[in-house]
Parts: structure tokens; sequence; C-alpha cells
């Protein structure tokens, strides 16, 4: 049943009462969207859009006011659904006197997974998430952003095939969101279904499949992120530094040709992100030391299908005392066909959302300065300089 979606939502509505039965916030107001196995999805939306409210439904923790929702083609308060979830609430509470480690076995113990097995993926899972420094200290001590990738490592410690994460990069340091957002393709190249709800744009931008736009718990926009955000009406050429006759030439020939001039030449600029990310990565090859989270990043190897391959015989002895989780294989797909452009949202999200010229790369062809982000003075720079003073 690959093609049966993970969810389907139609006519959606949530309507929030007050004491007195009376509507208070009709906080998801008739939506239709649906997510398909092996994709990563966003629901992006400002504050009070509806994104926490419509992911609570998606968990049974919210019953729906009105329309149809399925998850696994079930009810979503079905318990069998609930093994399947991964899921990371947008605050998660930690008891604050339990480290990390004994953290990660109380909730999969939860999941009834047999205690070798916990053991092993929590390590693998503190690893991953750059808390292995930290495996013995009290949650209650963590940062904001060391709590958050407790939670997602939290929200893994099940093998979920679908991962709900809501903002699973607030508080997150640049580093720390980069590793975030690289653990979520990774899973998501492995097949994992996930739903990624936040009002970061580039967290959306950046990992994504599809998305739906929510305000004021309507959707305003959905599509395929490349859809969304590709400007068509524009070309983007990348060279080397050429000098300025060249550029002239190639003016020039434009305006032969197309009828038209080059708008801007103007040198490429690195991200922020980028050049945040080169600074602490230098600074860790200077081995400036932090008590804070490390680096982490590796995928925990159960994640990637090798789990219990190498199982001892005392796990199985284990396994065979206490009933396991759910962890079916399932095969990895191909991205969804795109879908065509809502042209009228589009010019309000392209221009409220990104820069103006910026064609989104699929996240394996993005260079690691890869914004087209333009700074004035290199042209200004390389109108005027003679070739040889050049850098
Ligand atoms: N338990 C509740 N009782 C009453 N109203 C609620 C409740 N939960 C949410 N709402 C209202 O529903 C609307 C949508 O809230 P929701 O938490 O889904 O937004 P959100 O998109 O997740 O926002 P944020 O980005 O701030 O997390 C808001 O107007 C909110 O006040
Ligand atoms: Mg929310």
């Amino acid at each position: 049943m690959a093609s049966q979606p993970i969810v389907e939502a139609v006519g959606l509505v949530k309507v929030f009462d007050d004491f007195w039965l009376r509507a208070k916030a009709r906080a998801v107001d008739g939506i239709d969207f649906e997510i398909r196995p092996n994709e990563i999805f966003g629901l992006l939306g400002p504050n009070g859009s509806g994104k926490s409210t419509t992911i609570k439904m998606i968990l049974g923790l919210l019953r729906k006011t009105k329309g149809r929702l399925s998850v696994f083609g079930r009810d979503p308060g079905d318990v069998s659904v609930k093994a399947r979830i991964g899921y990371l609430p947008e605050e998660s509470y930690m008891y604050r006197f339990l480290n990390p480690l004994e953290t990660l076995d109380y909730y999969g113990k939860l999941f009834g997974i047999a205690r070798s097995v916990r053991r092993r993926r929590s390590l693998e899972l503190l690893d991953m998430v750059g808390l292995e420094g930290a495996s013995h200290r009290a949650v209650g001590e963590f940062s904001k952003g060391m709590s958050r990738r407790l939670g997602i490592a939290q929200a893994l410690i099940n093998d979920p095939e679908f991962l709900i994460l809501d903002e699973p990069t607030s508080g997150l340091d640049p580093i720390g969101t980069k590793q975030v957002k690289d653990l979520l393709l990774d899973l998501g190249r492995r097949g994992k279904t996930i739903l990624l709800s936040s009002h970061l744009l580039a967290d959306v931008e950046d990992v994504c499949d599809r998305m739906v736009v929510l305000y004021g718990g309507k959707i305003r926009a959905s599509g395929t992120t490349q859809a969304l955000l590709a400007d068509t009406n524009r070309t983007m050429i990348c060279l080397p530094r050429v000098r300025a006759q060249t550029i002239e030439k190639i003016d020039a020939l434009v305006r032969a040709e197309e009828g038209m001039a080059i708008e801007r030449v103007e040198a490429p600029r690195q991200r922020l992100e980028d050049l945040f990310v080169q600074i602490v990565e230098q600074a860790r090859v200077e081995q400036t030391s932090t008590s804070g989270a490390l680096q982490g990043g590796k995928t925990a190897a159960f994640l990637l299908g090798d789990h219990e391959r190498d199982v001892p015989e005392e796990i199985v002895a284990d396994l065979q005392r206490e009933p396991r989780s759910s962890t079916p294989a399932h095969a990895v797909v191909a991205n969804p066909p795109s879908e065509p452009a809502n042209e009228s949202v589009l010019s309000d999200l392209i221009a409220s959302a990104t820069p103006p010229t910026r064609v989104k790369p699929t996240p394996a062809e993005r260079p690691p300065t890869g914004n087209p982000a333009l700074d004035r003075q290199v042209i200004d720079d390389l109108l005027e300089k003679p070739p040889e003073q050049r850098g």
C-alpha cells in the first residue's frame, strides 16, 4: 500500500470553545492536504496559524470539530498508529533529575523496546545529536538547545516510520539547526516520512519536498517547494569571476539576442549561516573547549536500517521476554512529481519569503556557500579595477 497517504485531511476544522461552548478560536478552518509516504512535508505559518493544532489532531491528542482525518488509513486515535509515529512537541517536558540516557530509556520502555536494544539506540542517538559528552548530566541543567536535541533523540527512539516535529530547530544555534536539517534530509532519503512545522522560512525551504502555508487556520498556498519558490521570470548564470570587458560583451549579446539588458552583475555572498558554521568549525579545529552540546551529526545506525542485525544472543532472549515496537522496513521511493505553482499566491510568497533572484537548488545540489545573494561592492570592484589587481 505504498501509495496510500500517511495523512489525509479533508475539510478539517478545529474550533476551540470557551466554558459556555461559545466558539473561542477557529484554529483550523477547513483545510485539505495529504502527506505521502517518504516525503518531507512542511507546515509553514506564522504564530497562531494553526500548525500545532493540526499536528495535535494528527496525533489524536485533540479531537477534530469537523472534516475527515486519517493517519495510516486509520482514525488518529487508533492505538496501532501510535507505535509508528515519533513526535517532538513544540515544548518538550523532560524529567529534570533524569540524565539523557535515563530519559531515552524511559521513553524506550513506553514503546516496549527491549532493554539491550534501548541501551544501544540511546547511545547511538545521543552520539547523533551531540550529547554523548553530557549523557550523565541532569536534564534540568540543560540549555534550551541541548533539551531540543534530546527531544529529537526521544522522538526517534522507536525508529518511527512517520516523524512529526513541531518547531524542531527552536532554540538551536546555527550549527544545531544545520545538523537537524541534515539529519532530516538523511532520514528522508532513507525512507522516513516527516512532517515538519515551522515559522522559520529557511527550515522549510531547505528540507521540505512539499509544503502548505497556513494563515488564520486556512491554507494560503501549497505545492512543491521547487514550484512555489521558482522565479520563472529570471535566469541566473553563475561564472567564475570575469573581466569587465567580458561582461560588456555578454551584455551586448543579450541586448542583440533578447532585446534586454543585464539587470545586475554581482558577486555571490555566503550566507551568515555558512560563515557562522565556518567560524565554529575553525574553533573546534583549534580545540577551543565547550561544556555544551558537541558536534554530533552521525545518523544513528539503527535509523539507517541496520538495527538488530548484529544483535547478540542475550538481546534475543530479551526480545522474547518483552514486546517490541513495530519497525517494518519500507522502500525508498522517488520524490512526488512537481505540481504547478499557484501564480497568485506565489508572487506574494516570493516577495515576502525569499531573496528576489533565488531559485532553490535541491539540497543535494546546494554548494557549501551556495547563496546567490549579491554584493554591490564587489561589482563596483569588478567593473573598476584592472584584472591584474583583482584577488
Ligand atoms: N487549547 C486551546 N484553547 C483555546 N485556543 C487555542 C488552544 N490551542 C490553540 N488555540 C488557538 O488556536 C490558534 C492556533 O494555535 P496553534 O497553537 O495551532 O498555532 P501555531 O501555528 O502552532 O502557532 P505557534 O507558531 O505560535 O506555535 C490560536 O489562535 C490559539 O490561540
Ligand atoms: Mg505551534
